[in-house]
C-alpha cells in the first residue's frame, strides 16, 4: 500500500535571548552590525548556554509538534534527527530524544547532511510512510553550532546560531508531500567543512568550522534553485505557483536571489535569518513553525522547503500543507 505522508504537526524552540550584532562586537569580535546587516541580513541569533545540548534543543521542539498534532509520544514508529552537532559521537541524537519521551519501539537514527539535513531527513521520513511500513514520524533539525565556531574568525563566527525545529508526519489518505529531491556533490567537500578527527582521545586537526563563503554563495545560489525546479517538475506544478517558499536562512542574498530565480516574491518567501543567524538544520523546520503559528501557512497550502549546506548537500520537499 502506497500511503501519503501528511504534516500533521510543528514546533521549534530557541535558546535564551537574542545575541545582537552589537553584543558580538562587544565581545570583542573585530566587527560591526553594518557589516554583518549588509552582507547577511542576520541582526541577531540565538546560543545555547555551556551544556546546552542538541538533543535538550530537540526534545522541546518535539514536544511542541506532538501537541499540534495530538500524538502521544509512544506512538511514534520512526525518530529521525538532523544534526552535524550531536550531543555525542555515539548513541545518535534521536535515541537520546526517543528515551526523553519516553518511546519504546521506534527506529530511531541521526541524518548528517549539514544544512540539507533537515530536508534529507523529511524525504527519508515521506519514503518509509509512502511504502507502508511506518505511520506516525518524528523529524527534527536540532543544532548548536555555537560549540564548532572558531570566535576568531569573524568570517565565519558571526553567521551562526543554535536552536531546534521538529514535524510530527502521519500516514494519509491525501497530500501530503508531493515530492522530494536530494543530492550530494563530495568533490565540493573542502568548501565548508569541520576537518577534525577524534583519534586516541583528542581532537587531532581542525576543530573548527571553515568556509569559502564565496564559493560556498555561488554554488548555493544555483542549486538551490535548480532542485526547486526538480521537485515543482516532479509535482507538476510551475515554481512561481508554490505559497510558501522556505529556503535555507544562510543568507538574505542568497534567499533574494533564489526567490528571484524561481518566480516567487519576497511576500512568499519565509524569513527568519534576520533573527535567528544560520541554524544549519534547525534552519527550515525553524521558519516553517513560525510561518505555521503565526497564520502565515494554511491547511492546502503549497509549501517549498529547501536545505542546502556542508557535503556538499542539497535537497528541496514540496508539500501540500
Ligand atoms: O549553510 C551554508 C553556509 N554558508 C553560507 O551560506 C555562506 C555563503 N557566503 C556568504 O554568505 C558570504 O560569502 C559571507 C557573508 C560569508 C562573506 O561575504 P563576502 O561579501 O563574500 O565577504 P568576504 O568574505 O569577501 O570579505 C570581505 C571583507 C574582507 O575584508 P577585506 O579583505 O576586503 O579588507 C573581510 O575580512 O569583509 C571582511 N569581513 C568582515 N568585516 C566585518 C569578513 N567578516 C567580517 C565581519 N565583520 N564579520
Amino acid at each position: 500500500m502506497v500511503a501519503y505522508a501528511r504534516v500533521a504537526g510543528t514546533g521549534s524552540y530557541l535558546p535564551g535571548n537574542p545575541v545582537s550584532n552589537d553584543d558580538l562586537a562587544a565581545r570583542g569580535i573585530e566587527t560591526n552590525d553594518e557589516w554583518i546587516v549588509t552582507r547577511t541580513g542576520i541582526r541577531c541569533r540565538h546560543l545555547a548556554a555551556p551544556g546546552v545540548t542538541s538533543s535538550e534543543l530537540g526534545l522541546i521542539a518535539a514536544g511542541r509538534a506532538l501537541e499540534m498534532a495530538g500524538v502521544a509520544a509512544a506512538d511514534l514508529d520512526l525518530i529521525i534527527v538532523a544534526t552535524s552537532t550531536p550531543d555525542f559521537i555515539f548513541p545518535s541524537t534521536a535515541c537520546l530524544i526517543q528515551g526523553r519521551l519516553g518511546n519504546k519501539n521506534a527506529a530511531a537514527f541521526d541524518v548528517q547532511a549539514v544544512c540539507s539535513g533537515f530536508v534529507y531527513a523529511l524525504g527519508i521520513a515521506e519514503k518509509f510512510i509512502a511504502s507502508g511500513s511506518h505511520k506516525k514520524a518524528l523529524v527534527i533539525g536540532a543544532e548548536v553550532f555555537s560549540r564548532i565556531l572558531d570566535w576568531q574568525d569573524r568570517g565565519t563566527c558571526v553567521l551562526f546560531g543554535d536552536g531546534a525545529g521538529a514535524v510530527v508526519l502521519e500516514a494519509a489518505a491525501k497530500p501530503g508531500i508531493l515530492a522530494t529531491a536530494m543530492h550530494a556533490d563530495g568533490s565540493q567537500s573542502g568548501i565548508l567543512n569541520v576537518p577534525g578527527q577524534v583519534c586516541g582521545g583528542q581532537v587531532t586537526g581542525d576543530p573548527f568550522l571553515r568556509m569559502d563563503g564565496q564559493a560556498v554563495f555561488k554554488f548555493a545560489v544555483r542549486v538551490l534553485a535548480d532542485v526547486a525546479e526538480e521537485v515543482c517538475a516532479a509535482a507538476g506544478i510551475e515554481t512561481a505557483a508554490v505559497d510558501w517558499l522556505i529556503p535555507h536562512q544562510a543568507n538574505i542574498r542568497i534567499i533574494d536571489a533564489t526567490g528571484k530565480k524561481l518566480g516567487v516574491g519576497r511576500e512568499r518567501v519565509i524569513v527568519t535569518v534576520d533573527r535567528h543567524g544560520n541554524t544549519s538544520a534547525a534552519s527550515v523546520p525553524l521558519a516553517l513553525d513560525e510561518a505555521v503559528r503565526d497564520g502565515r501557512i494554511r491547511r492546502g497550502h503549497k509549501v517549498l522547503l529547501e536545505g542546502v549546506g556542508g557535503g556538499f548537500t542539497w535537497g528541496a520537499a514540496l508539500l501540500e500543507f
